[in-house]
């Protein structure tokens, strides 16, 4: 496995993968690699010959009060949840390789960004697309695994590869949890044992919505606040949002008449959690 830190050396090597005829799978990630980034490298791995791993916690996408500075990074321990993986190439840039002083260029997907994490990170999916595109200049793949548990991420990804005619397949791969049912997240690494405990509320809201629409609800309203009641238990945890919006548009959505995704964010103590599901209309 090679680990490379310019445009240049990952250019080269893609350029020499490319003559040999292999195909190219990419992973990008922010690092503090966890069973939930190797699950997505699995997939790459299977369907294509050669594997990178971007590891780049890209300033641009971290709003002025957000954390940045504090996001946790540890490449030693990620080279070898890579290797493990069998990936043939990690892209670990500076902040400067990938941003000259001059830059002054972004992609913006409009509306999709309006709802959710969008309404509430203001500029975040703008700087998540403007690197996403620039990973996909540099390494060039045939295919980009993103993980479902950023569910709107994967919807502008989508969104913004179809309208700029990208020619790259966009992977979406299932959430891994922890054995509590808690979605595994680099942020995870934040909480304290306490916070940790109290951090399954948001799966535990999913499986009363789940319930609840088995029994046959289908009023948002009242699914959800099923769900604040559960998350309402822990007094460590504070609900930034709990919506359901339509899966193709993020509309919000009152009744569960179309696929829809069902989406929540919660603060438990100062860490921001996300986490999701997906209903899947039955049309009866
Ligand atoms: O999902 C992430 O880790 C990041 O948003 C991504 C896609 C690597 C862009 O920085």
């Amino acid at each position: 496995m090679k680990v490379v830190t310019t445009i240049e050396q990952v250019r080269q090597q893609v350029k020499a993968w490319r003559q040999a005829g292999c195909s190219v799978g990419l992973v990008p990630t922010m690092g503090y690699l966890h069973e939930g980034h190797q699950s997505l490298m699995s997939a790459a791995k299977k369907d294509n010959q050669k594997v990178i791993v971007t590891i780049f916690v890209n300033p641009i996408q971290f709003g002025p009060s957000e954390d940045l500075a504090s996001y946790p990074r540890d490449l030693e321990r990620d080279k070898i949840a890579c290797e493990q993986m069998g990936v043939d190439l990690i892209f670990c840039p500076s902040a400067s390789e990938m941003y000259d002083a001059n830059f002054n260029s972004y992609v913006d997907v409009n509306d999709l960004t309006d709802a959710l994490c969008g309404k509430r990170r203001l500029g975040h999916f703008k700087g998540v697309c403007t690197v996403v595109t620039k990973l996909f200049n540099i390494t060039q793949p045939d295919r980009a695994y993103f993980g479902q548990k950023d569910a709107q991420q994967l919807a502008v990804i989508k969104r913004m590869v179809d309208d700029l005619n990208f020619n790259v397949d966009i992977i979406g791969c299932p959430i891994v949890r922890e054995a509590d049912g808690l979605a595994k997240s680099s942020r995870n690494s934040y909480l304290s044992e306490v916070e940790r405990a109290a951090a399954v509320c948001l799966y535990q809201a999913i499986e009363c919505a789940k319930d609840q629409i088995k029994q046959g609800e289908k009023s948002v309203a009242t699914i959800t606040q099923a769900m604040h009641n559960v998350i309402a238990k822990q007094s460590l945890a504070k609900i930034d949002y709990i919506e359901f919006v339509d899966l193709t548009t993020l509309k919000a959505v009152d009744s569960l008449e179309q696929d829809s995704l069902c989406a929540l964010a919660v603060y438990i103590g100062k860490t921001r959690l996300i986490d999701n599901f997906i209903y899947q209309h039955s049309g009866r």
